[in-house]
């Protein structure tokens, strides 16, 4: 980790403040939450506890390290600092409202502008997957290891379909032309869960057309340190036009499936 700054306390930070949003969204979840506003589309909802678990996440921050700063989906950037936290208080809200069990809290840690820590804590399922940069990645005590040797006809494949105006026709044409070409295809409804699922191996690979930092920052570091890449196209960082992740071998194969088909091209 780089001078002056200790990863793993960093990480056990990111995992308390996780598990106690965690438990107030347990808590409060009314048996129907309702829509407070939408976003880009109408997929794109916020409810008030997303909203009130990133306040509880940012002031949690706040006390223990004041200096820092902080990027949260609901917020937006405030402070300035070597370490930055990246949160995404509720990945998921649209199973959060509907009651499925896939949801998480997202918490990453940046120093340096370079992820060192990753929380994610998938609520309903009481499972709180880290990862410390060079330390692997772990859920309850296990070290987590990426799929390997995996070919795409064979691969199972998370995707989502991020939200933003006009995505939607370019995601399905993308996805007619991946699904006759793998085992099969998972949306989860959390882009962070699906980084976990590629790092425990409970899925071989994960693509997205629309993923925020927020989505991907602590997922991603999971991933990473569980031996899968992540990335975008053409040696890209991963970022909204496309995101994929999988083990080395197949991680070029999703990558050179989808580079073709044009992802900037809208309609
Ligand atoms: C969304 C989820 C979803 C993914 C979208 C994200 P949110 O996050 O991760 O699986 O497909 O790209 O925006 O809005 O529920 O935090
Ligand atoms: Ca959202
Ligand atoms: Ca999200
Ligand atoms: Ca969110």
């Amino acid at each position: 980790p780089p001078a002056g700054e200790d990863a793993r306390l960093l990480a056990r930070l990111a995992e308390e403040i996780s598990r106690e949003a965690g438990e107030m969204l347990l808590a409060k979840r009314p048996a129907r939450p309702e829509v407070l506003a939408t976003k880009s589309s109408p997929t794109d909802v916020v409810t008030a506890l997303d909203q009130a678990a990133e306040e509880l996440i940012r002031d949690r921050i706040r006390r223990t390290r004041p200096g820092d700063a902080i990027l949260g989906e609901e917020g937006g950037s405030t402070g300035e600092g070597r370490v930055r936290w990246i949160v995404d208080p509720i990945d998921g809200t649209v199973n959060f409202m509907y009651g499925l069990p896939e949801w998480a809290v997202s918490v990453g840690v940046e120093v340096d502008g370079e992820v060192v820590a990753g929380v994610v804590n998938v609520v309903p399922r009481g499972e709180v997957f880290t990862a410390v940069k060079g330390e692997g990645a772990w859920l309850a005590g296990e070290r987590l290891r990426c799929t390997t040797g995996v070919s795409l006809d064979r691969a199972l494949i998370a995707t989502g379909f991020g939200y933003g105006a006009g995505r939607r026709a370019v995601q399905a044409r993308v996805l007619a032309h991946v699904l006759p070409r793998v085992r099969d295809i998972r949306r989860g409804g959390s882009a962070a869960s699906d980084l976990c699922s590629v790092a425990a191996g409970r899925v071989d690979g994960y693509y997205e057309r629309g993923p925020q930092y927020w989505d991907h920052a602590a997922g991603g570091l999971i991933a990473a340190e569980a031996g899968a890449r992540i990335g975008g196209l053409g040696g890209r960082r991963p970022n909204p036009d496309l995101t994929i992740c999988a083990a080395p071998g197949l991680f070029e194969e999703l990558h050179d499936l989808l580079a073709p088909l044009d992802p900037e091209r809208d309609d």
